[in-house]
């Protein structure tokens, strides 16, 4: 096969170096600028590392013993301060402002979910640039020490009662995920299998796993669709996990949405409550189980939250209850849909919108809301500038980003919008 030798000279989008041979560009992941490579050219414009020839001075050597064959963590071969550095460099670019990335509080074992793959000989990962292959996760490094135990025990389990992992080409057999969700601040952990249409026995499960889960759920998704949720069909324990965050205790339903790394979301959490000193109605919008909208209803005279997953809006409802909290209700909804339909004047919206931002909707609704701030806080910093864009009268007064997923190169960005 063709090899090139590659000057790595910048980052993509996506955290893959871009790789110049004559008037050629790759993308090369695992490659990093400031490093000269052998690749393989792969089609579309990428290229395979084959061996770094020169390596750049950012480079350390990865902790983790299957860094570059798991998908995941492809930063790991950049020491953490160049990491925070062209995040930074990400956001510069976008907002043309300076940014200073802060750093996450815990760099390993910060992650408080892995979904794993279920396979017939290892539960892990997607192995990288792979659509079936599975990459053992033993040893990972991003949720606990615990989860080896966890991954351990579950094989011996799964292999002593026979039960067949899901073949994803041939569209065939039982087990498909190993969704493992911790509580950080509260011990507690939830451990959700994914199964196709069968009998999966939950109760004995549990048992093996002893005192590593306080809560096993069983879902089925029968669909063709890789995904790592499912209809609920049983559980032992609680069939949730709570989380604690500034002093809020958070119900999170099984397969609801929670903030990934919760050290980092309590800074996030404090950041927000500093720039939203005495605001009188706040709107969250897609609140998930009430993060935000309980965080900051000390602050506020009124909370309005939305969001689209049903069952996380009835934890929110709980979640409000729960922690003595009585001027914060929550509906659920599209967003798109929803927003138009609540009532009166808002001071403050807060937004928190998935990877994809804001629908244009949403965007047409804000501007007529025409709220004194926007806070904007979001996983995909490329999506919040062109939103931003669209907002009309506001500029950024204040922009702080975050590292919430160290060893990716996501960047957790959250944007003061105030109008002119
Ligand atoms: C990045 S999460 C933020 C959740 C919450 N703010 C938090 O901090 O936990 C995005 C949330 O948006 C919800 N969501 C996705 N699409 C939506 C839509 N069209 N309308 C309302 N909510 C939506 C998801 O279910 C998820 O809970």
């Amino acid at each position: 096969m063709r090899e090139l030798e590659l000057e790595i000279v910048a980052l993509d989008k996506r955290g893959a170096g871009i790789g110049k041979s004559g008037k050629k560009r790759y993308r090369v992941d695992y490659a990093y600028p400031g490093d000269k490579v052998l690749a393989t050219p792969m089609g579309r414009g990428r290229a395979r590392l084959v061996k770094v020839l020169e390596a750049s001075e950012a480079r350390v050597t990865p902790r983790c013993e299957h860094f570059s064959r798991c998908g995941s963590c492809r930063w790991q071969g950049l020491s953490y301060e160049a990491q925070l550095r062209f995040k930074g460099e990400v956001i510069q670019k976008l907002f043309a402002q300076e940014a200073q990335v802060k750093p996450s509080p815990k760099i390993w074992y910060y992650r408080n979910r892995m979904d794993f793959t279920i396979a017939s000989h290892a539960i892990g990962m997607r192995r990288y640039s792979s659509f079936a292959e599975v990459e053992s996760a033993e040893g990972c490094l991003l949720l606990s020490k615990e989860s080896d135990e966890i991954l351990r025990l579950s094989q011996e389990f799964f292999q002593e009662k026979k039960l067949e992992a899901y073949d994803i080409l041939a569209k065939k057999g039982f087990l498909r995920y190993l969704v493992v969700r911790e509580g950080k601040f509260t011990g507690q952990r939830l451990i959700n299998v994914v199964t196709t249409e069968g009998k999966f026995p939950v109760e004995e499960y549990a048992g093996t796993l002893g005192e590593f889960a306080n809560s096993v759920v069983w879902a089925v998704n029968d669909s063709l669709a890789d995904v790592s949720f499912g209809e609920i069909r049983a559980h032992t324990g609680e069939g949730y996990l709570e989380e604690r965050l500034g002093g809020i205790t958070y119900r999170i339903p099984a397969f609801s949405f929670f903030q990934t790394n919760p050290y980092q979301a309590e800074c996030l959490l404090a950041c927000v409550k500093s720039w939203l000193g005495g605001r009188e109605r706040l709107l969250d919008l897609y609140c998930g189980v009430g993060t935000f909208s309980l965080a900051l209803a000390d602050l506020a005279s009124e909370v309005v939250g939305i969001e689209e997953d049903a069952e996380a809006i009835e934890a929110a409802k709980l979640n409000a209850v729960l922690n003595d909290i009585n001027n914060a209700s929550f509906i659920a909804g599209k967003a798109e849909a929803t927003l138009a339909k609540v009532g009166g004047r808002f001071d403050a919206v807060l937004v928190d919108p998935p990877r994809a931002g804001l629908h244009p909707k949403v965007i047409a609704a804000l501007n007529k809301l025409s709220p004194e701030v926007i806070i904007y806080v979001s996983c995909n910093p490329y999506t919040q500038a062109e939103d931003i864009k669209k907002l009309e009268g506001y500029e950024v007064e204040e922009l702080s980003p975050f590292d919430m997923f160290p060893h990716t190169p996501h960047v957790e960005n959250i944007a003061l919008l105030s109008r002119r």
